[in-house]
């Protein structure tokens, strides 16, 4: 009885509480840290970009975030100029620029977070790297995501694979250039006889 009293006596959960991190922690539950302070406030507390919804969870004040002074063309002293949409990086069909999980670090890494870009250490940025991996269920997150593994964790959608001959093709199309060419200049040869019989 006593167990059920406490139950619903819990609080609903705080959607930007830190989360909590166990006593042996793994790279991707750091990258959870990572992520918690240096891209939540932009991508959403479930990597859903910065939607509508996430934005309520704002102080009121702030849920216009391209109020001019703070986010807009003019910001104030300190703030910075936020892009008109900021793209969800969990959920199905996210990620999709990024080839493999090597390209992705280093994107996130030379330039998140957007207002102050390559301030990660480079551990933290293969962290919250192998974070959004397990969050998108494209890694499993056992071991740790190194420069040695990396490449071969694919992401967006992979590159064609099946290129169907495209060097036929371009046999087949290369040697009209070349014969209307070769005309124009036996027309000119012709034309510079005529002249010269004159
Ligand atoms: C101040 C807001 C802001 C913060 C904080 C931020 N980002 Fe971003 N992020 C952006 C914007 C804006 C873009 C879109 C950039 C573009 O398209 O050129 C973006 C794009 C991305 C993308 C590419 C998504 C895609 O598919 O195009 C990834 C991945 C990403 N951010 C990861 C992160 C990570 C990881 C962090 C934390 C270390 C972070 N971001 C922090 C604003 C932010």
């Amino acid at each position: 009885m006593g167990t059920v009293v406490a139950q619903t006596s819990m609080p609903t959960p705080d959607r930007l509480a830190q989360p909590t991190l166990s006593a042996s922690p793994s790279q991707a539950d750091k990258g959870a840290q990572v992520y918690w302070l240096a891209c939540l406030p932009c991508h959403g507390d479930r990597g859903q970009g910065l939607t509508e919804e996430f934005k309520q969870t704002y102080p009121e004040e702030d849920r216009n975030c391209w109020n001019s002074g703070c986010h807009g063309a003019r910001p104030y002293e300190n703030g910075f100029t936020l892009p008109p949409s900021i793209p969800p990086v969990i959920g199905s069909g996210t990620l999709q620029k990024f080839p493999n999980a090597t390209i992705l670090r280093s994107y996130i890494f030379a330039t998140m977070p957007w207002w102050r870009p390559a301030s990660l250490t480079q551990e933290e940025s293969w962290q919250v790297t192998a974070f959004l991996l397990r969050e998108n269920k494209l890694w499993n997150a056992q071991e740790d995501l190194t420069t040695s593994n990396a490449d071969l964790i694919l992401v967006g959608a992979p590159v064609a694979t099946a290129t169907p001959q495209p060097s036929a093709a371009a046999l087949t199309v290369s040697p009209l250039p070349i014969i209307i060419g070769f005309i124009i200049l036996v027309l000119v040869l012709l034309l510079l006889r005529m002249l010269r019989k004159k």
